[in-house]
């Protein structure tokens, strides 16, 4: 038996010796009570132990010996300038925020949403949070002032930390109108914003509201603020992380203290492959669960030297930018997601510019946030010379759920799966009565409760949305939302999703979310958005409007304000760029809209009419619209 099956089957026999085994990893103020308490169908883990994860991440490490190792690396390709900082200095600058936190009146529970660019206060604002036991909710720049404001309202902050832009290729984007309008749109207001000023472009702050963070840190540092460690409860939320529902409205994705960091430092060795002291790169935004676990919390928990990377894989200034990281900083694992390399390739198609680069440290690569096509991934493994690991897992998860575990053992690759179940999950692919359906047979890809440490607990002050979304619909078990399959070798291979969510670039992004602002348009009588294969971004959303009657303004126009619109309410990273005017939408007699034809269209893949549909020739019409918008066509 091998290491991986050994350790799995360790697991089931016994979940709770196993990850009460993984805790030691980590310290405890006070030990648990229990290691797993259920409460009905919800779980928790390490009740009854308090514990700090600013205390693991960074204090242990300086009290350790680390503290002169490098803890973070800031490399921003839009300013050319690298920032390093060790542990030490990363925990005194933690310290300092904490204090600068706690005398505008932050404490254990208090939320702060940060809307943050890649510079390195985003981190040291995640961290300070987590030493006073304050909740963080980071929002990813690219969302517009009302997706800042609809969380704001969820999560209700105290304090907001933010800068004066964020830098995209060639441009400065002004982030602190957008924080202005949010606020001004939001129910809910915060009693102060600290505001970053980058020199790129600075920004106005609005008088007895909005504080410089360098004033601020620099009044903490005189006054000798600097708050230690406070213990919280294992089960206490360290952060919430907004994510793209099967409505428009976002899920508040809650994360404990005590069960995240044990879950993260046990896959850092054993899914990553990394020890204490090495580099580890996760090519995401804080923004995101990759930016969460893998850039902050995970390497750091682990005592690794962990890289913040502003820039994007291509044109920052060319194809060669991760090769160029890799060797500066002396990178050992990368994490990225495939788009990044369909990018890279796009531009660099022999990989010409990774002979430029002594890549000699670096050893593995690992791809999630979407599916790895066997493609990137080849070309990846021929380009690079090193094992390219596909993973899965989603925001809700926040630790891989299915990986090749390149720690404790690497097993044999089978492309277009990320590989077999990680201990502390149970995969199954389940019919949909809940039954499990034979190998090789398509299905609902489930996890069986309980989730392991680490999972989402809950949804923000919201038990039954929780339930409702992941729960209910195959009792004893939660719902990933993704559609797959599992091979006789217990392999998954994760082909759909089975609600409205697409992905984009990586990005996880709800096509009824951009239903909901379409149908806003004055002019907009019915609308639909699919998400349509893109070679580079995975999947692009395409909408489809219908106009009023009477309605007599050009189609073009009233499309261009459609994209306009997405983009303001929802954001640049929508990816919104094609809205077709069209006559009517295919039904279903019963007056659903038949999405799932619409997209085999649109990609041209083979469809056949169904059965139940209203009007046939509608799909003639949607094909044409396609077809005139360049979208690929076959009966
Ligand atoms: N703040 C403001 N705007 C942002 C932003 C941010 N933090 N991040 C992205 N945007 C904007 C971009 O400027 C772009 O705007 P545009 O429509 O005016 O061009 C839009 O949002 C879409 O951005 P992006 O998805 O980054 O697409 P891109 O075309 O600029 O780049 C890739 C494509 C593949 C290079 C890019 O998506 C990428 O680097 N992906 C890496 C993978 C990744 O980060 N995945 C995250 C999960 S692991
Ligand atoms: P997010 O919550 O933003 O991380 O998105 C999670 C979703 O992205 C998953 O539910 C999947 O639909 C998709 N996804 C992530 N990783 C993979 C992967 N390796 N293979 C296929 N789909 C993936």
């Amino acid at each position: 038996m091998g290491r991986y099956r050994e350790t799995y089957e360790r697991w089931k026999a016994s979940p709770e010796a196993f990850w009460a085994e993984a805790a030691r990893e980590i310290d405890w103020s006070k030990p648990w009570d229990r290691v797993l308490t259920l409460e009905g169908d919800l779980s928790r883990w390490f009740e009854g132990a308090t514990c700090n994860t600013c205390w693991n991440a960074l204090d242990r490490h300086v009290e350790g010996g680390r503290g002169e190792q490098l803890a973070l690396i800031h490399d921003s390709a839009m300013t050319g300038k690298v920032k390093r900082f060790t542990y030490r200095e990363l925990r005194d600058k933690v310290a300092t925020f904490a204090g600068v936190l706690q005398r505008h009146g932050i404490g254990k529970g208090d939320r702060v949403i940060l809307y943050m660019p890649m510079v390195p206060q985003a981190v040291v604002a995640m961290l300070a949070c987590a030493r006073l036991g304050a909740i963080h909710s980071v929002v990813f720049g690219g969302f517009a002032a009302k997706e800042l404001a609809t969380r704001i309202d969820d999560a209700r902050p105290k304090l907001i930390v933010s800068a004066s832009c964020g830098l995209e290729p060639g441009r400065a984007i002004a982030y602190k109108p957008l924080l202005d309008q949010a606020i001004e749109l939001s129910e809910h207001k915060p009693e102060a914003c600290i505001i970053v000023q980058r020199a790129e472009l600075e920004a106005p702050l609005v008088p007895g509201r909005d504080f410089d963070w360098k004033d601020e840190m620099e009044k903490a540092r005189a006054a000798g603020a600097a708050p230690a460690c406070v213990p919280v409860a294992a089960t206490d939320p360290l952060y919430v992380l907004y994510t793209s529902g099967t409505t428009g409205k976002p899920k508040g994705v809650v994360r404990d203290n005590g069960g995240h960091m044990v879950a993260l430092k046990w896959s850092m060795k054993n899914v990553y492959g990394v020890d204490p002291g090495d580099v580890f790169w996760a090519a995401s935004d804080v923004g995101w669960v990759v930016g969460h676990s893998y850039i902050v919390y995970g390497p750091l928990l682990h005592g690794c030297t962990t890289i913040l990377f502003e820039g994007k894989p291509v044109g920052t200034p060319d194809a060669g930018t991760y090769w160029r990281v890799i060797a500066d900083h002396g990178v050992k694992a990368l994490f990225t997601a495939p788009t990044a390399f369909r990018a890279i390739k796009k531009e660099d198609p022999a990989a010409e510019l990774v002979k430029k680069y002594d890549l000699s440290k670096f050893e593995l690569l690992f791809l999630a946030g979407e599916r790895g096509d066997p493609d990137t991934i080849q070309w990846a493994e021929r380009a690079l010379g090193v094992p390219v690991i596909d993973h899965w897992w989603q925001t809700e998860s926040g630790w891989p759920m299915v990986a090749n575990p390149m720690g404790l053992e690497r097993l044999p690759v089978k492309y277009g799966s990320p590989t077999v179940a990680m201990p502390g999950y149970e995969i199954q692919v389940v019919d949909e009565a809940a039954k499990p359906v034979p190998a090789n047979t398509t299905g609902a890809i489930v996890v069986k409760l309980p989730l392991p440490p680490g999972c989402l607990p809950t949804l923000w002050h919201n038990d039954e949305g929780f339930r409702n979304s992941y729960l209910a619909d195959y009792p004893g078990y939660y719902k990933t939302a993704d559609a797959g399959y599992l091979d006789e070798d217990g392999y998954l291979y994760v082909m759909s999703r089975t609600d409205d969510i697409i992905n984009v670039a990586g990005h996880r992004l709800s096509t009824g979310g951009m239903e909901e602002v379409l149908a806003g348009h004055p002019d907009v009588a019915e609308c639909a958005v699919i998400g349509v294969a893109d070679a580079l971004k995975g999947q692009v959303p395409v909408g489809f409007l219908v106009v009023n009657k009477g309605v007599n303004r050009p189609a073009e126009e009233i499309a261009k304000e459609a994209v306009a619109l997405v983009r303001d309410k929802i954001g640049p990273v929508a990816a919104f760029k094609t809205a077709l005017v069209v006559q009517r939408l295919p039904k279903t007699r019963s007056g659903k809209i038949l999405r799932g034809t619409m997209r085999k269209i649109a990609d041209g893949e083979a469809w056949s009419m169904p059965a139940t549909i209203d009007d046939p020739v509608i799909l003639e019409e949607i094909g044409e619209a396609l077809s005139d918008a360049g979208y690929g066509r076959k009966g």
